[in-house]
């Protein structure tokens, strides 16, 4: 039998296969080399990129939680001129599509980052909106539709690149802030962020992080997560990259069948250094058992 096609067009980003790793949970890819083989994975969403370095939130800035985890780290990154100076020299070229995940304070610092960022080597941007806005009382840009449009705006403005608006779950109606990314130019959509939790010790009475609050991520958040790209592919014609306590291949296929063209590996990388691979393996093992000859066949399958 031959070999299931499993490259993906995601509206001009091409990945070889739909298994990319999610941003801050995969360092900038060399960091996994002694366990995955890097030219096998279809995009490395690169750590949360800023303008300045940041050493991010005081610790403790992890929890471990029933399954999942959460985390404030604070978008600890070197800043963008290290990034484009030391790191994305040693990761350009691997096979994986590069892609950078920017964050800002403000519309003008993203647009900052997209303008740095249009060189060689970096194949796409994510834009992550869930990040407060300091004009606007610290209000995250990812829970007002014309908020989150500004931003995708601001650096659709600034290159051709291709832009993918990484949506947070802590709304009402995702599927408003799609639609708005969407008209504000954005070619992907990506899926979902962590979801604001907290946990407090009984013993000393306090919050356990440090910043008190933090992102929810891990199997615990996959119902959530698979519902949401449900509703947003049936609201929007940009292709999804869905994400969320992916675990193994039967989750990633969960995500591809709710409408997610490509899939994102979080939180499972630090329980499986190696699990990105045997999720590429298992997608391969179940479009063979079943038939399919291209992945793109069984995207948005679920969707009666
Ligand atoms: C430790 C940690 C750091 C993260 N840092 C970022 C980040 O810098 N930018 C971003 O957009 N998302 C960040 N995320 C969110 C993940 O990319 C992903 O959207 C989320 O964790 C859900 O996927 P998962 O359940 O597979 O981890 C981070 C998550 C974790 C656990």
């Amino acid at each position: 039998m031959t070999k299931p096609n499993l490259a993906v067009d995601l509206n001009g980003l091409k990945l070889q296969n739909p298994v990319t790793t999610a941003s801050g949970t995969f360092g900038f890819g060399p960091e996994y080399r002694n366990y995955v083989d890097l030219n096998r994975l279809g995009g490395v969403m690169v750590k949360g990129t800023t303008l300045n370095p940041k050493l991010g939130n005081p610790t403790p800035r992890i929890a471990e939680t029933p399954a999942g985890m959460l985390n404030a780290i604070g978008l600890q990154n070197p800043g963008v001129d290290h990034f484009l100076a030391r790191i994305l020299p040693l990761i350009k070229d691997y096979n994986f599509k590069t892609i950078v995940n920017i964050s800002g304070n403000t519309v003008e610092d993203y647009a900052k980052l997209a303008n740095k960022l249009n060189v060689e080597g970096v194949d796409a941007l994510e834009i992550n909106i869930s990040c407060p806005n300091v004009k606007k009382g610290g209000l995250a840009f990812g829970t007002q539709p014309e908020m989150a449009a500004s931003v995708v705006e601001a650096v659709r403005a600034e290159t051709d690149m291709s832009l993918i608006t990484k949506l947070s779950p802590n709304v009402a109606d995702i599927t408003s802030i799609a639609r708005a990314v969407e008209e504000a130019g954005t070619d992907v959509i990506s899926l979902i962020n962590t979801l604001l939790g907290m946990k407090i010790d009984i013993h000393n009475q306090e919050p356990i992080l440090a910043n008190k609050m933090g992102g929810l991520s891990g199997p615990a958040i996959k119902p959530v997560a698979v519902r949401m790209v449900y509703q947003v592919a049936q609201a929007v014609e940009v292709p999804l990259i869905g994400m969320g306590g992916i675990s193994n291949a039967d989750d990633a296929i969960e995500f591809l069948l709710a409408g997610a063209s490509a899939i994102s590996v979080g939180t499972a990388n630090f329980v499986n250094p190696e699990v990105t691979m045997e999720i590429l393996d298992g997608i391969e093992e179940y479009l063979v058992e079943k038939g399919y000859e291209d992945i793109n066949e069984i995207v948005g399958k679920a969707i009666k």
